[in-house]
């Protein structure tokens, strides 16, 4: 049984969170996030566009775990980020978490209305007020994250990014080793591709472990924090279950060894880079 203790931490962040994005519902999205905290989760990540961030707020809340002792982010949509909607958005998402401060906040996306200078000056008066504890970027290539980097007065905590073991993305790893920001991976699972995966699948069985489970503990190995998705308590329990996971080196290079370039989040507004 594993305790919130044993969940490794980049900084203070868990490096297991739980993933809320389509998680619409609201009682379930509420319930997801409850059971989340009582087993042991402490790092919540939310958006404002994943219109759920009030259900996130009655999860932590109505759980039997202090606001304190989780670390709960969110997002500013592309639309929000011109300085003055920054700050009120960012109040009205603090309203809707039911909370005077978020862990960590993102810029979510290089695009729409986002201007280095002014978004990122918005972002540091929250955080010096106390609104704000990190400063986060998200969907960011290696340079934009050097150029929020020169921009910003507060350092860039960090960069979440899609990462699998179907898009590896070894280039801004090396990036973020470099520069010290930490990576923070959505879609761990790949969207659920990992779950019918041949070479997880043999991993998997060897440790008598899940698909789910080796993709989480591969990220963790190479010291990338994981938010997986998780709806149903069976699926936040084995995800939480992949902590007990370890992988051997052998398991760890078949998984390296995966060459594909499969990414599932790809919005018509995403960095040219992309493609
Ligand atoms: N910054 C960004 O632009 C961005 C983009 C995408 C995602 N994100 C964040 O990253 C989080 C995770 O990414 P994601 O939602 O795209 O995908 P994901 O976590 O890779 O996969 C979620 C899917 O896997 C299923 N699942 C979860 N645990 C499972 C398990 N143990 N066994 C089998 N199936 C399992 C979920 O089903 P159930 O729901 O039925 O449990 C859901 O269908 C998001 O929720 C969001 O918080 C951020």
């Amino acid at each position: 049984m594993q305790t919130p203790e044993d969940v490794p931490t980049a900084g203070e962040m868990p490096m297991l969170g739980l993933g809320t994005w389509e998680n619409t519902d609201h009682a379930q999205c509420r319930q997801s996030v409850r059971q989340a905290l009582e087993m042991g989760y402490r790092h919540i990540d939310t958006a404002q566009i994943y219109r759920n961030e009030r259900a996130v707020g009655e999860g932590i809340e109505t759980a039997s775990v202090s606001r304190e002792d989780i670390f709960l982010a969110t997002k500013i949509w592309i639309t929000n980020l011109d300085g003055d909607t920054v700050v009120e958005s960012t109040e009205e998402s603090l309203a809707r978490l039911g909370t005077d401060y978020v862990d960590l906040l993102y810029v979510h996306w290089p695009a729409g209305e986002y201007d280095p200078a002014e978004t990122l000056a918005a972002f540091e008066r929250l955080h010096d007020r106390g609104a704000v504890d990190r400063v986060g970027v998200s969907n960011f290539e290696p340079d934009h994250v050097d150029r929020a980097t020169e921009t910003l007065g507060v350092p860039v905590f960090t960069n979440q990014v899609e990462i699998h073991p179907f898009l590896q993305q070894r280039q801004l790893r090396t990036h973020a080793e470099e520069t010290g920001v930490e990576l923070v991976a959505y879609s761990p699972l790949a969207r659920g591709a990992v779950l019918s995966d041949q070479t997880l699948g043999a991993i998997a069985e060897k440790h008598g472990a899940s698909e789910a489970q080796v993709a989480l503990a591969w990220l963790r190995e190479h010291g990338i924090t994981a938010i997986p998705k998780a709806t149903s308590e069976t699926h936040i329990r084995d995800n939480w279950e992949s902590l007990s996971l370890s992988l051997d080196e052998r398991d760890v290079e078949r998984i390296d060894a995966i060459d594909r370039q499969s990414r599932q989040v790809h919005p018509e507004f995403a960095p040219e880079a992309w493609g």
